[in-house]
């Protein structure tokens, strides 16, 4: 299969005079999805250049520093939407000199494909391969159809470090696109769609050709409170199965980003699960461990993020993982609608949760937001199963990730059935705010704070209500926390 198609060499250009296409005051949509995937030339041409400001940046979701980083230090950034994770941008945000609204992870394409968002000018979107039919992306998919589909110009960066065979691992289909009518997947390797996203000639403005590999994300090692977490969670599922409401194979797996959701697929291959099927947004090194074990049966996602060992193997092996993984535009691995069908288990972390098991997925003591929903609420909402997991303390002790009211909500109590901390597991479902508090302060809080929660629930309780709260304290634990720097009394 070749790079480049011949007719389109003609496209060539260096990434300054890419750059140069993108003017001020323009909304451009970048391909990129968890650090994987995103150009990094051709904005960082943009961020050297330094005319185009009052950017509005549009991406899958979090991308590296040669994009978000580079652009928001260089002062173009005005707007930035659905999803970040780079330092610059969230001091930039929480400074309030970039806009950002923080969406759920499905409906950015669709609210854009419905004609709500702003029109896109410009997308700039990594490829491995340009075609004659179209674009073949990098290892994530994202936003990035829906980006070409609306966009009046189209920049490739050709990236010539992503290996030819990623070509057939991608199936692109819009719900959003098509006038209606159910989304025809019913098993996780199912396709529906296309291996590229189609891109008229005409679009195609510039093809910028590089070999930059980018950084690969870096994954912490599973620490004590995260292997214990895993193990709770091994022990609940097996549970679930020995009760006759889960299949011995369980329903496909959702797992969110980071440490902990590395840590619970892992314990799964210990647990003696086999045969699993994952419906996620997002690929770590686990599951592509649990893959080439054969633990795991087939995946769909929307990005493979791996760290570079991880990455290597995919690469080397790209035969093998391409029959048991199908690459998915983030509409579609994240579409409710599938969620609901397939039914299925959705793990995320937290910041923290309250006594009634409500979540905070994104604000760091209530205003200062860390990086977004992502796909948690996508999945949450609709799962067969919704599981939240988290350390009960974080910083050292100095803060209880159960707290007597949540400073933000993401997830309210009708989304979360299940939390899980390394103290234990509290089973939601079934349960009144009153049995909530209970088994959430007696299973996941920390001993350190169990006292104090325990005090405050007896105070709320005497005050009365369905959901009791005493309104001049639900907060005092944040409010100590920044007054102090601890929750602790
Ligand atoms: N209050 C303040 N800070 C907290 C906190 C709390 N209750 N709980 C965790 N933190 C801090 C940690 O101290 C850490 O800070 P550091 O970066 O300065 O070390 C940071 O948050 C990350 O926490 P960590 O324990 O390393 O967990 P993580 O990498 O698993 O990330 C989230 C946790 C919540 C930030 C992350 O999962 C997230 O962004 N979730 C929302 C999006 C989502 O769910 N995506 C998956 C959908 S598919």
């Amino acid at each position: 299969m070749e790079r480049l198609y011949a007719p389109y060499e003609s496209k060539v250009m260096s990434a300054e005079a890419a750059a140069a296409l993108v003017k001020a005051g323009m909304t451009v949509g970048f391909s990129g999805f968890t650090m994987v995937g995103y150009p990094k030339a051709v904005p960082m041409a943009i961020a050297a250049a330094g005319t185009a400001k009052d950017l509005t940046v549009l991406t899958g979701a979090s991308v590296g520093q040669p994009l978000d980083g580079a652009l928001v230090e260089a002062g173009l950034v005005a707007k930035r939407f659905p999803y970040q994770t780079n330092k610059s941008m969230r001091n930039a945000i929480n400074a309030g000199t970039v806009l950002y609204a923080d969406q759920h992870l499905s409906h950015t394409a669709a609210f854009l494909n419905r004609g709500s968002g702003p029109k896109i000018d410009v997308a700039i979107i990594e490829c491995s391969a340009v075609t004659a039919e179209g674009l073949i992306p990098a290892a994530a998919v994202g936003n990035s159809e829906t980006f070409v589909h609306r966009a009046d110009k189209v920049i490739v960066e050709l990236n010539t470090t992503l290996p030819l065979e990623l070509n057939g691992m991608h199936d692109i289909y819009s719900p959003s696109g098509l006038e209606g009518g159910p989304v025809p997947i019913v098993d996780v390797l199912d396709r529906v769609g296309t291996p590229y996203i189609p891109c008229p000639a005409e679009k195609l403005a510039a093809i910028v050709v590089t070999d930059t590999a980018g950084d690969c994300p870096k994954f912490k090692p599973a620490d004590a409170d995260s292997q214990a977490i895993a193990d709770h969670i091994v022990e609940f599922l097996k549970a679930e199965v020995a009760a006759g409401r889960q299949p011995a194979s369980l329903s496909p797996l959702q797992s969110g980003v980071g440490s902990v959701a590395n840590a619970v697929l892992s314990g799964l291959k210990r647990g003696g699960f086999s045969g699993l099927r994952m419906f996620t947004e997002v690929i770590q090194n686990s599951a592509l461990e649990l893959i080439r074990d054969g633990v795991i049966a087939g995946a769909s996602c929307t990005s493979l993020s791996l760290s570079e060992n991880a990455q290597r193997e995919l690469f080397d092996n790209i035969g093998f993982y391409r029959d048991r993984v199908v690459l998915r535009p983030q509409e579609v691995s994240n579409f409710p609608g599938l969620v609901r069908r397939l039914g299925l288990i959705a793990m995320n972390t937290p910041i923290e949760c309250d006594i009634y098991g409500n979540v905070n997925s994104t604000h760091v003591m209530g205003t200062k937001i860390m990086n977004g929903i992502g796909g948690s609420g996508d999945f949450a909402r609709n799962a067969g199963l919704s599981i939240f997991a988290t350390s009960s303390v974080a910083k050292g002790g100095l803060i209880s990730c159960i707290v007597p009211m949540c400073a933000h909500v993401d997830h309210t109590e009708h989304d979360v059935q299940v939390i899980v901390t390394e103290q234990g597991v509290a089973d939601l479902r079934w349960k009144s705010p009153r049995e909530r508090a209970e088994t959430i302060i007696k299973n996941c809080s920390h001993p350190d704070y169990r006292p104090m929660l325990r005090e405050y629930y007896q105070e709320a309780l005497a005050l009365g209500g369905h959901t009791p709260h005493v309104l001049t304290k639900a907060l005092s634990w944040h409010q100590r926390y920044l007054d102090t720097g601890s929750m602790k009394l």
